[in-house]
This record gives structure tokens, sequence and C-alpha cells, in this order.
């Protein structure tokens, strides 16, 4: 069974989500950790930022691994994936280069970046802990619906939803078709797992992962075979979910 944590708002579960993340940084300071691009995290890092500098938290030893990215993009593009993390962890945090294992969305021929991505997880033996949102249609990273379950990195047509989401991240419009991303395979390698979601407009998506079978039409239910996942979610995206299944903080 999944752990479910509902909490009261987004304060809260970024709060959560950023002492988790912190305390498996402290269990183990070399961890391969995997963070998502989007909105749903800013808060956690947010959170993160705060307690790492407050506390002193040694990350110094972490590497931190890309997602996803848009196909066309990379960390010069305002609204990419790199760019946000960039912006919101890397750089106030001073992470090193070296230290950050990203796609690069304009490599050419794009295909070569998975392969390098792949070759580059491999020799990191895989993530200890991933950070996922979830698309509105239930996608992880960009792992669409009926996307193949066997995937490592890979290239991804996104899906009419994804595309249309996609303008929220851009100050101008920009035509997005593809991303690339880690594949279900090596996201449901990860040790560990901590899937966030939050606000009404993921209730209708969230009751689908949480309450229908596991299935690749909604790659997020798919977590929910994973040995060690946590959901967390605040009470407007939780909306739909039976109180039986709740662990509410
Ligand atoms: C985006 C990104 C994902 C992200 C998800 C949810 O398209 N590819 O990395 O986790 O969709 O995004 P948001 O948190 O903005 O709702």
């Amino acid at each position: 069974m999944p752990k479910i944590t509902i909490v009261p708002d987004y304060q809260k579960l970024s709060v959560i989500t950023a002492e988790k993340i912190v305390s498996y940084i402290q269990q183990k300071p070399d961890a391969v950790i995997c963070l998502a691009g989007g909105d749903t995290p800013l808060g956690t890092y947010q959170q993160l930022k705060t307690i790492v500098k407050e506390r002193s938290i040694d990350i110094s030893q972490v590497t931190f691994v890309g997602l996803d990215e848009w196909v066309g993009m990379n960390e010069t593009v305002k609204g990419s994936c790199r760019y946000t993390l960039n912006k919101h962890l890397y750089k106030p945090l001073n992470i090193a280069e070296e230290n950050i294992l990203f796609f690069n969305g304009k490599a050419d021929p794009i295909h070569h970046e998975c392969k390098r991505i792949t070759y580059e997880m491999n020799k990191l033996g895989g993530i200890n802990l991933i950070l996922l949102g979830i698309g509105m249609n239930g996608h992880l990273g960009f792992n669409e619906p009926n996307v193949s379950m066997d995937e490592y990195a890979h290239v991804v047509t996104l899906d009419a939803i994804t595309r249309k989401v996609s303008s929220k991240y851009f100050a101008t419009p920009y035509p997005v078709s593809k991303g690339i991303t880690l594949g279900m395979k090596t996201i449901l390698s990860a040790d560990k797992i901590i899937s966030i979601a939050n606000g009404t407009k993921k209730s209708t998506i969230i009751e689908k992962i949480i309450n229908g079978a596991a299935s690749p039409d909604v790659p997020a239910s798919l977590l929910k075979n994973h040995q060690h996942v946590e959901f967390i979610i605040d009470e407007k995206a939780a909306k739909y979910i039976p109180n039986s299944t709740e662990n509410f903080i």
C-alpha cells in the first residue's frame, strides 16, 4: 500500500516534503536525488533552501538529477525545466555543475542525449530519492498516458493536455511538441519516491490515481506498485479521496 499523506495546504506540503529530502540527505550524504521541474515543487525548493542554509546541511556530495526537459530547450529558455531548477535551487545553493546531471533538450540528435543520460545514470547506480509532480493527465516527467513502461531516458511526443498546459511556464507562446524524460523503468527503480500534488485543479486526476487501478493510462497510478512511495497531497487536491485511505497531518 502506498503511503498517502494529506496536509491542510500547500505551505504544509512544502515544509513536510523539504524536511523529508533533508533527512534523506542527512542519512545518505552522497545520495543521488532526482527533482522535478514544474510549479508544484517550487514551495518545497523554497523551504529546502531555507533549511539547508539555516541548519548548514552539507549537500556537497549530493548528485542532483533532472527529471525531464522540453525538446528544443536548454537552461537559456526561461520556463525550461533546467532554468526553473537553476533559478529556484541550484544557483541559490551553489550546486557545483559536476554534481548536476540534466537533459540538454537542444542536443542534436536528441536520441544521443537519451543514451548519454542513461549511461550516466548507470554510472551513478540509479536514483536514491525522486521527487515527482503529477501532470494534469497523470503524467510523470514526460511519461504521458500509455507510454511504454520499459523505457529508460527517452523522447516522448507530448499529448494535447501537456501542450496546452505548457503555456503556463512561458512568457511568450512556445510551440512544444516533444519532451525528453527519465522513463518509467528508471523512475520505478528509485529507492524512494515522493509524489506531490496541490490545488483543486489536480483533484480529478488524484482521484483516478488513488482510487483507480494501477494502469499505464495514468502513469502516476503505477507508483502505487512501488515499495517505498509516499503521496503528499493538500486537501484541495485530495477532495475526492475517501477518508479510509487518508493519513491526515
Ligand atoms: C510538467 C513537467 C513535470 C511536472 C509536471 C507537473 O509538464 N514535465 O516535470 O512534474 O508536468 O507540473 P506542475 O507541477 O507545474 O503541475
